[in-house]
């Protein structure tokens, strides 16, 4: 089996159940449930015994130690992180808390459990490490894209936190010879995101006839990956990646925040029209966001060389994924706005205990 940390969250949801829905290969699911976690993304795996939720924080090395011993993964997949940039601004004392010294606990415990280890078991152990490419900074309109050679100059106290846990990482493999993998992805966006991120924001915020806020200029510019084809490429670099390695991973669609805007605005005009005008009308120009990178765009030729790896999606093709989701599930959007989403937990586990097979 392998376990998988912040398995609730935007990504880790996507990638628990896409892993569950190719492989039968168990998966051990340790979440805390900060807000962002949100069990409703995992309502189809309630009665399957190959996904064991644990609700927990990575911060609690007896508990992530117990895990290892006790369900002996063959891999970790670590995502469990504070990934809200503006929240990182507002109040950075839980990224530096979560992301460095989750990640150095996360780290301790695997070092250990793997030095438990031997033969085939020890030799295929890996822990990968999923982080991001604001660790590399900003770009001016005609630099190239990052590489992962590029040097890291995060400017965010998100990016800052994640830079750290992404050097702990290379140093217990550089040190300890534990067979670490890093990620560095571009913006992810699709089904479960929660509505603070531009996109899921953007299309709640028109169908609630709410002002469509865009920072600055909006000529901010982002490289948008489909989050089905980030977690392609983590399921690659599990089963082909170099120990050590580092490897970026983008879909090569890079669009100015505005842009994104108003492809969102035009889709929704042609699929949830409003009584008279366009969503466009919606859109108002707010402050910037402090030290706003301008322009993210990742160089992925590495993971697609050496691992073959290449996204399945477009973003034309994504984002109208995407709004479809968000046109059927307007009620993960409703329970999330209401709060409801929180009180899963105690509906669903009351009486239960929380690891719900041991
Ligand atoms: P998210 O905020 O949607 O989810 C994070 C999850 O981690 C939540 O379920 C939360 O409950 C859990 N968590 C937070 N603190 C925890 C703790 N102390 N212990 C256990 N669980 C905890 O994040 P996301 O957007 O899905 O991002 C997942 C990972 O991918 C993060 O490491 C992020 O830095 C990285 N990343 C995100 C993007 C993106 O566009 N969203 C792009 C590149 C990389
Ligand atoms: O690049 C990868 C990163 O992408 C991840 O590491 C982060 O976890 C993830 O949150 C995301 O960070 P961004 O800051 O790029 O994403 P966000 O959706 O918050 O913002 C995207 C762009 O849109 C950014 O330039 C800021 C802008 N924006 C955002 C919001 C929420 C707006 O213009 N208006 C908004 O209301």
């Amino acid at each position: 089996m392998i376990l998988v940390t912040g398995g609730a969250g935007f990504i880790g949801s996507n990638f628990v159940l896409d892993w569950l829905a190719g492989s039968d290969e168990p998966i051990v699911n340790l979440d805390k449930l900060t807000y962002a976690g949100n069990l409703d993304n995992l309502q189809c795996l309630q009665d399957d015994p190959r996904h064991v939720f644990v609700k927990g924080d990575i911060c609690d090395q007896q508990l992530v130690s117990t895990l290892l011993a006790r369900h002996q993964p063959r891999a970790i997949v670590h995502t469990a992180a504070e990934s809200h940039v503006d929240r990182s601004i507002h109040a950075p004392a839980a990224f530096i808390h979560t992301n460095i010294n989750g990640t150095f606990t996360m780290l301790e415990a695997a070092r250990a459990y793997w030095a438990g280890l031997s033969g085939a078991a020890r030799a295929q152990f890996r822990f990968i490490h999923m982080s991001t490419d604001e660790v590399y900074g900003t770009l001016e309109r005609d630099d190239p894209a990052f590489a992962e050679t590029t040097a890291y100059q995060p400017n965010s106290p998100y990016a800052a936190s994640k830079a750290a846990s992404d050097h702990l990482v290379r140093s217990y493999h550089h040190t300890y010879g534990l067979p670490t993998l890093t990620t560095n992805c571009s913006n992810n966006y699709g089904p479960y995101h929660f509505p603070e991120k531009l996109i899921p924001l953007v299309i709640a915020n028109a169908l609630a006839g709410k002002p469509i806020p865009v920072y600055g200029d909006g000529q901010q510019i982002r490289d948008w990956l489909y989050v089905g084809d980030h977690c392609s490429a983590i399921r690659t670099v599990l089963a082909r990646g170099r120990a050590g390695a580092t490897y970026n991973v983008g879909g090569r669609n890079e669009k100015t925040n505005l842009a994104v805007v108003h492809t969102l605005c035009d889709m929704l005009d042609q699929l949830a029209p409003r009584a008279s005008g366009s969503y466009r009308e919606q859109i108002a120009f707010v402050a910037d966001r402090p030290g706003h990178d301008r322009r993210y765009a990742i160089d992925a030729t590495r993971i697609e060389r050496e691992l073959g790896w290449k996204p399945a999606d477009t973003f034309e093709t994504g984002i109208r994924k995407t709004v479809h989701w968000y046109l059927d599930n307007s009620e993960w959007v409703a329970r999330v706005q209401s709060g409801a989403y929180l009180d899963w937990l105690d509906q669903n586990y009351a009486g239960r205990a929380l690891e719900n097979r041991t």
